[in-house]
């Protein structure tokens, strides 16, 4: 395929939408009969097993999905990816967040350098400073351990940590190192979050991390200004070195801001924000809040992946199989939406991270070369644990529109409890609604179930579920700092093998400067109107109108 040729031009794309039609004659209820198909489609590595005889999907489809898979060049992709070649074209940029988990002997290029050796030196010196801390070593301005941590940033340096440190929370080796710590997180400029993060802490014994790849996103520079008035308030101006470090790929910046460079920690243009949570924007809060063996062990993790995203075969690739069933989901079957669903509390916080790594990389318009794409790409991912789920949007998923589902489950809870005199455990019940709602949504329940069950007829259609609901089953053996990071790495390439075979840039996001734009004009309108009267000039009636209103109600 030359580079202009769109996929959806060639030959195995039009064999796939040909095929739908193939698909629709048959229910997952009858594919899930065929034994032989069901055990071809599973896949296993280190421990995570793949399920997904629940896709709308036969054994022919798979072939057809290689075939698009060998048009788009998705080998020669994670190839140049892996060899650092700047595949964040818009950005003249190389993807390199798999160097950010490589172990210390090995070699990954960006512009013909090893930038393994950098990635270390950053490692050791959060290991080193973070011990400083945990053990009282490096003290706040009057003498006293930083046992508290608020970590500032947004998007790519808030979602991907919050995920990890969550996860993190409850896994028992991970506990026994953060006792008496805690850490936070600060993302939005409301001043909601700001109260909300500095209630109950006292300055004396708080570190303020600014986590921003570009150390000047509007709402973390806010936040900093006003996290660092807060400290130097009480503790004066010179305690803000001592209880203000900053991870950031712009050192300037950061010095420019007050804080030392020799507490900064870098990391470099070939990681995307969202991309970020295995350099120091996660290892040093997570390195803070844990110690840096259980992050290193994280890191260890994802690296495990890369290996087998790099290395194994299409037919047992996990974040290939994945990404792939996701592009048939989307660009065949027409759904446009995914539902992740981890039946694990720990991994509340997966789902909002996955929707930037998702939604931001691959909700885009045109080809990698710019051309306007004639069809849609990305998934609207959401997504909550179960059982909640249940509770809440499952009823749309069984009745009303079709969402592809991922069912994550663990084997071992990190914190099982056995009641005495109960049938099962809570960590068995809530595995029984992991193994039943796949099979719920694939085989549904037909009119004439319900009639043998002497349901009222005026009842039936309502109680008809027409199944036929796809869905994947990925269990995890269980959730501790190694298979944290497994499941992230999964996640994100799976996410790069869709945007590989749409054609498109996964790596840029051009589409969150506009609204950035517009709103520094509205910034610049009420500074001009609060502080100089001014009148709104250069906006529409709505936001004129809007704009008035608010002005004039918050300052009375
Ligand atoms: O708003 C989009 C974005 O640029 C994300 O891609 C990024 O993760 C986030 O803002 C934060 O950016 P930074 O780390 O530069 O503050």
């Amino acid at each position: 395929m030359a580079s202009s040729t769109l996929i959806c031009d060639t030959e195995p794309w039009k064999d796939l939408k040909a095929h739908v039609e193939d698909i629709k004659k048959v229910h997952l209820r009858d594919l899930m009969a065929d034994t032989e198909r069901c055990m071809s489609m599973t896949a296993e590595f280190d421990g995570n097993l793949l399920d997904y005889s629940r896709q709308r999907a036969t054994l022919d489809t798979l072939k057809k999905l290689s075939a698009l898979a060998e048009a788009a060049h998705l080998k020669q992709k994670i190839d140049l990816m892996f060899k650092g070649e700047k595949i964040n074209s818009t950005e003249n940029r190389s993807v390199l967040h798999v160097a950010l988990r490589a172990p210390r002997d090995a070699v990954v290029n960006s512009d013909g350098k090893n930038v393994v050796p950098d990635v270390w030196n950053v490692l050791d010196k959060i290991q080193n400073f973070s011990e400083r801390v945990r053990n009282g070593t490096w003290v706040g301005a009057t003498g006293k351990p930083l046992k508290d941590v608020i970590a500032i940033g947004i998007g790519g340096s808030f979602l991907g940590p919050l995920f990890v440190h969550t996860a993190l929370q409850t896994d028992p080796e991970a506990i026994k190192y953060a006792s008496g710590r805690q850490l936070r997180f600060l993302a939005n400029v409301d001043p909601i979050d700001v109260a909300r993060n500095i209630s109950g802490l006292n300055p004396e014994t708080t570190l303020v991390v600014v986590v921003s790849k570009t150390f000047t996103t509007a709402e973390t520079m806010l936040n900093a200004r006003t996290l660092r008035e807060w400290i130097s308030s009480a503790l004066g101006p010179q305690a803000v070195a001592k209880h203000m470090v900053a991870v950031s790929t712009n050192l300037t910046l950061v010095e420019k801001f007050g804080i030392d460079p020799a507490n900064a920690f870098a990391f470099w243009d070939w990681v995307g924000g969202r991309y970020s949570v295995c350099s120091a924007v996660g290892v040093l809060p997570l390195s803070l809040q844990y110690g840096f063996s259980v992050v290193e062990k994280f890191l260890k993790g994802a690296w495990s992946i890369d290996q087998h995203f790099y290395s194994a075969p299409f037919e047992t690739n996990i974040p290939v199989l994945l990404g792939l069933l996701s592009v048939w989901n989307v660009s065949f079957l027409g759904y446009p939406a995914r539902a992740i669903l981890p039946y694990s509390q720990a991994l509340e916080k997966f789902a909002p991270h996955i929707q930037q790594v998702s939604m931001e990389s691959n909700g885009k318009g045109v080809s990698i070369d710019g051309v306007p794409l004639p069809y849609e790409t990305g998934e609207i991912d959401f997504g909550e644990p179960g059982t909640n789920g249940q509770h809440s949007f499952y009823q749309l998923i069984h009745q009303g529109r079709v969402i592809p589902c991922d069912f994550i489950g663990v084997v071992k809870s990190q914190q099982p409890v056995y009641l005495q005199g109960e049938v099962v455990s809570n960590h068995d019940e809530l595995m029984s609604n992991f193994f039943a709602q796949p099979d719920a949504l694939a085989y549904g329940k037909t009119p004439e179930q319900l009639l043998m069950e002497n349901v009222p007829e005026h009842l039936v259609s309502h109680k008809t579920f027409t199944g036929n609901r796809p869905s994947i089953s990925l269990l995890l053996p269980s959730l501790n700092a190694y298979n944290i990071g497994q499941l992230l790495a999964i996640y994100e390439h799976r996410i790069a093998v869709e945007g590989f075979i749409w054609g498109i840039n996964s790596f840029d996001q051009w589409g969150v400067e506009l609204g950035k734009s517009l709103a520094s004009q509205v910034r610049k309108q009420l500074h001009a109107s609060r502080r100089k009267g001014e009148s709104i000039q250069g906006f529409n009636f709505s936001t004129t109108t809007l704009l008035s209103k608010y002005l004039k109600a918050s300052s009375d």
